[in-house]
């Protein structure tokens, strides 16, 4: 199938009550990985690429990954760019053939994320890509933020409300006590504003920093709205853990291929486990 647009493939999430995955890739292994196992589980797939994951493979070499995985694939695949941060980058994405981007000014105030936001949707719209923005904001577990401070940057309901008016985007990500990067404690969600913003915007909800999350509070959290979960870090130590196991089991081996096929293996299986918790296996 050609990629699919994060908006058609979020519809159909939000009939039937469902989040579809959003794995982050860098390589030829974990884009394999990643189609691989929505194959599998007759499930949509979003793989996305982070800002770094495009410096790391280039623009062209991880579009055309992605863009022949999903050719060859009978499931939605959809293309695209996590935390793009600026306005340049993002239009490269787009050109590229990327059929979604995140444009990330979450760092700025209200009024200057929603003119940001406001500019990317204007062009994206025009030529048929999705546009996911983020409200609040998501920090890094390694940040040292005290709890106050974290909880001063979660998404304001009224807020969410008249960003998605105003901006026109087709995902809101919000920031409802998640963070970058693997957790020290257990995180703890704040369930209640989710289901307020839930029912106060139009459109579906990204929970970021998904990797760590319990499944209890993942399950709970699609149940109040969540149409988009995004996972790196659980993939990372997936893939990194198998690796370091290889080496140690096989220190002499010198074929790349004896390293990075077993870290593929054992990949696609967690994100079929994922895609299982996100209710979106056989959905495809
Ligand atoms: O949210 C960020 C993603 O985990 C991507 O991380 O910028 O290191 O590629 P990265
Ligand atoms: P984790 O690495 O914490 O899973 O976060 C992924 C993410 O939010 C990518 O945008
Ligand atoms: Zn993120």
């Amino acid at each position: 199938m050609s990629l699919e647009t994060l908006a058609n493939v979020l519809a159909e999430a939000e009939k039937k009550n469902y989040a579809v995955g959003a794995f982050n890739a860098n390589n030829l292994e974990i884009v394999q990985a990643i189609v691989g196992a929505a194959e599998k589980q007759n499930s949509p797939v979003i793989v996305q690429a982070s800002q770094g994951a495009i410096k790391y493979a280039g623009l062209e070499q991880i579009t055309a990954m992605v863009r022949t995985a999903a050719m060859a694939a009978s499931v939605p695949v959809v293309l695209h760019l996590d935390h793009g941060t600026d306005f340049d980058q993002v239009m490269r994405c787009i050109c590229a053939g990327f059929t979604s981007v995140m444009i990330d000014a979450s760092a700025f105030l209200l009024e200057e994320n929603i003119a940001r936001v406001r500019k990317v949707v204007e062009v994206a719209r025009a030529v048929g890509v999705s546009v996911e923005a983020e409200l609040g904001r998501i920090s890094g577990t390694e940040e040292h933020v005290s709890v106050s401070k974290k909880e001063a940057f979660f998404t304001d309901p009224d807020e969410a409300t008249r960003f998605v008016e105003e901006t026109g985007v087709d995902a809101l990500a919000v920031s409802i006590g998640t963070a970058h990067g693997p957790y020290k404690g257990e995180p703890k969600l704040d369930l209640e504003r989710l289901a307020k913003i839930k029912a106060q915007v139009t459109v579906p909800i990204v929970l970021h920093g998904a990797s760590g999350v319990p499944d209890a509070a993942i399950r709970a959290a699609i149940q109040r709205g969540v149409r988009k979960i995004n996972i790196d870090t659980d993939l990372r130590q997936t893939f990194t853990a198998r690796m370091r196991e290889v080496m140690a089991e096989k220190p002499s081996e010198y074929d790349p291929r004896k390293i990075l096929g077993p870290a593929r293996e054992v990949l696609q299986q967690a994100v079929e486990k994922k895609m299982v918790l996100f209710g979106s296996s056989g959905q495809a």
